[in-house]
C-alpha cells in the first residue's frame, strides 16, 4: 500500500510574502454565534426547528444562545480589532431581516447589522458579507424551500433590502456558503436542516433554484449597490493533491477535482449527485454551463434551464471564494487513471477527524485560479481542537497554530507561484455552534465558555495577530 506522508518537503514550505492590502481575515455565520433568536423580531429558521427535534444535533444542543454575539458585538468587534483584523467576513440571518422570508421586513433586524457594520468599519475592518450561510426562513422551507422555484426570486427580493440598507459602507459580498452542504447534507443525505432525503431529480432541481438565487443575488447587487462592489461565492469542494509533482500525477490531482469519474471513484462512490463536486457549483456560475459529464451521467435527472437561466446564474462575479480544510491524495496509476493515496496509518488528525493537509492550501487555490483564472479568496479555514481554559486562565492551542502556519505557508507557496490569492478567513473567529456537531467542536482563535458566554482569547488568537501584524513575514 502507498500512504500518504504527513512531512513531505513541500510541506515545510518556506515562509513567502504576502501581497499588500492582503485580506487577514476571520470568519462567522449567524446561526452559528449570535443566538436570540427570538429577540428583535426574527422570524423561526429550519435550523430552530431542526435543533428541536430529538436526536439531530449533538447533546440536543441548539443556537438558541450561541456565542450570544446579538447582544455581545461590541465586545467581539474590540476582540477583533485587538487582533488586527483587516477584513471580517459574517452572514446575516435572512429571518432576522424578512421574518417570513418575503414580505415585511424587519428593520430592527437590519438595524443590527447596520451598527455592527458601523462599528466594524471604525475599528478598520472590512466587512465581508454573506446573504446565506444555511438560515432559511421556516416558512420558506413550508412552501418548498429550495424545491421551490419561486426561491431565486425571493433571494433577490431578499438581496435588494440588504443592499439599500448596507451597501454604501459594505463592498465584499459573498451569495451562498457551501451549496454542496445546505444542498447535499440538508436534501440529500439529511444530516442537517431541514434533514430530508429528496430523490436524485429533486435534489438537482434544488440544486439549480440555489444557483440561479446566486446569480439573481450578484444582478441586484451589481444594479443596486452604492459603493462599487466586489462579489464572490463560497463553495466547498474536493481537494486533490498529486502524490508527486510529477506531471500524471498532478494531472490526476486536476481530475479528481474536475472529472466525475474521477471524482467518484476517489471521493465517493457512493455520491451519485452533485453534492461534493466542485464543476457542478462552479462551471455554471464561471462559465454559464453545466459539466457536459454531470449531465450526462444525470439523464432525465438532470434538472431543465432556459440559456437566459444560464446566463443570469453566469453574471460575472469579481472572486472566486473558496473553504478549505482538508484534501485527499492522488496518484496516476499505469493505466492513466486517478487512485487514492491512503492516508498513513496515524495521519494527525483534526478533533473532526479531517486529515491534517496543509498542502490543500497550495493545491486548491492552485487548480481553482488555473480553471476559473478569477482572483481566489479563502473564505474559510481552520482546525476542531478540544481546547479549554486551563488552571491559569490560558488557553493553549498549540496544534491550531502549527495548524495554521503549515497551511498559511502553503498559501503563501502558491502565491509565490502565481496564484492571485486576495484573501484568508480564519474559520472561526470564535468557537461556536457547529451545526449537526452542537458545541462538541471549537473552532475559534477565541474560546467560548458556553454557560458564561465569557471569551477568552487562545494562544492562537496571539499568534495570529503577529501574523497579520507581519502581513505573514512571522509565519
Ligand atoms: C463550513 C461551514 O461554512 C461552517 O459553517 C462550518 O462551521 C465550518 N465549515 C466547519 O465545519
Amino acid at each position: 500500500m502507498i500512504t500518504d506522508t504527513f512531512l513531505r518537503p513541500r510541506e515545510a514550505f518556506e515562509a513567502s510574502p504576502f501581497p499588500d492590502n492582503f485580506a487577514w481575515g476571520a470568519a462567522t455565520a449567524s446561526y452559528q454565534v449570535e443566538g436570540a433568536v427570538e429577540e428583535g423580531g426574527r422570524g423561526s429558521s429550519i435550523w430552530d426547528d431542526f435543533c428541536r427535534t430529538p436526536g439531530r444535533v449533538w447533546e440536543g444542543n441548539s443556537g438558541t444562545i450561541a456565542c450570544d454575539h446579538y447582544h455581545r458585538w461590541k465586545e467581539d468587534v474590540a476582540l477583533m480589532r485587538e487582533l488586527g483584523l483587516k477584513a471580517y467576513r459574517f452572514s446575516l440571518a435572512w429571518p432576522r431581516i424578512i421574518p417570513q422570508g418575503e414580505g415585511m421586513v424587519n428593520e430592527a433586524g437590519l438595524d443590527f447589522y447596520d451598527s455592527l457594520v458601523d462599528e466594524l468599519l471604525a475599528a478598520g475592518i472590512e466587512p465581508w458579507v454573506t446573504l446565506y450561510h444555511w438560515d432559511l426562513p421556516s416558512a420558506l422551507y413550508h412552501r418548498g424551500g429550495w424545491m421551490n422555484s419561486a426561491m431565486p426570486g425571493l433571494f433577490a427580493d431578499y438581496a435588494q433590502v440588504v443592499v439599500a440598507r448596507l451597501s454604501d459602507r459594505v463592498r465584499h459580498w459573498i451569495t451562498l456558503n457551501e451549496p454542496q452542504c445546505f444542498i447535499g447534507l440538508g436534501l440529500d443525505s439529511g444530516i442537517h436542516a431541514p434533514g430530508i432525503r429528496l430523490s436524485r431529480a429533486q435534489i438537482l432541481r434544488a440544486s439549480h433554484h440555489a444557483l440561479l438565487a446566486h446569480g439573481r443575488a450578484v444582478e441586484v447587487i451589481r444594479e443596486h449597490a452604492k459603493s462599487s462592489p466586489l462579489i464572490g461565492c463560497a463553495p466547498v469542494g474536493v481537494v486533490a493533491l498529486p502524490a508527486s509533482e510529477t506531471e500524471s500525477d498532478i494531472d490526476a490531482a486536476r481530475r479528481a477535482m474536475f472529472a466525475r469519474d474521477s471524482r467518484r471513484m476517489i471521493v465517493n462512490p457512493w455520491d451519485d449527485t452533485c453534492v461534493w463536486s466542485n464543476t457542478w457549483w462552479g462551471d455554471p456560475v464561471i462559465f454559464g454551463h453545466y459539466p457536459e459529464d454531470e449531465l450526462s451521467a444525470f439523464g432525465a435527472d438532470a434538472p431543465a434551464f432556459t440559456s437566459e437561466e444560464m446566463r443570469t446564474i453566469s453574471a460575472p462575479i469579481d472572486f472566486f471564494g473558496v473553504n478549505i480544510y482538508h484534501a485527499l491524495t492522488v496518484r496516476a496509476t499505469e493505466d492513466g487513471f486517478a487512485q487514492r493515496v491512503e492516508p498513513m496509518p496515524g495521519t494527525p488528525r483534526s478533533s473532526f477527524q479531517w486529515a491534517i493537509t496543509p498542502e490543500a492550501l497550495y493545491w486548491g487555490p492552485r487548480f481553482l485560479h488555473e480553471r476559473y483564472k478569477l482572483p481566489v479568496v479563502i473564505t474559510e479555514n481552520g482546525i476542531a481542537n478540544p481546547d479549554w481554559v486551563n488552571l491559569d486562565g490560558a488557553v493553549e492551542d498549540p496544534q491550531r497554530i502549527d495548524f495554521t502556519r503549515r497551511y498559511l505557508r502553503a498559501l503563501g507557496a502558491a502565491i509565490a507561484d502565481g496564484v492571485d490569492v486576495r484573501g484568508y478567513f480564519h474559520w472561526s473567529l470564535m468557537d461556536n455552534f457547529e451545526w449537526a456537531e452542537g458545541y462538541k467542536q471549537r473552532f475559534g482563535l477565541i474560546h467560548v465558555d458556553f454557560e458564561s458566554l465569557k471569551r477568552t482569547p487562545k494562544a492562537s488568537y496571539h499568534w495570529y495577530q503577529q501574523v497579520i501584524a507581519s502581513n505573514g513575514a512571522s509565519l
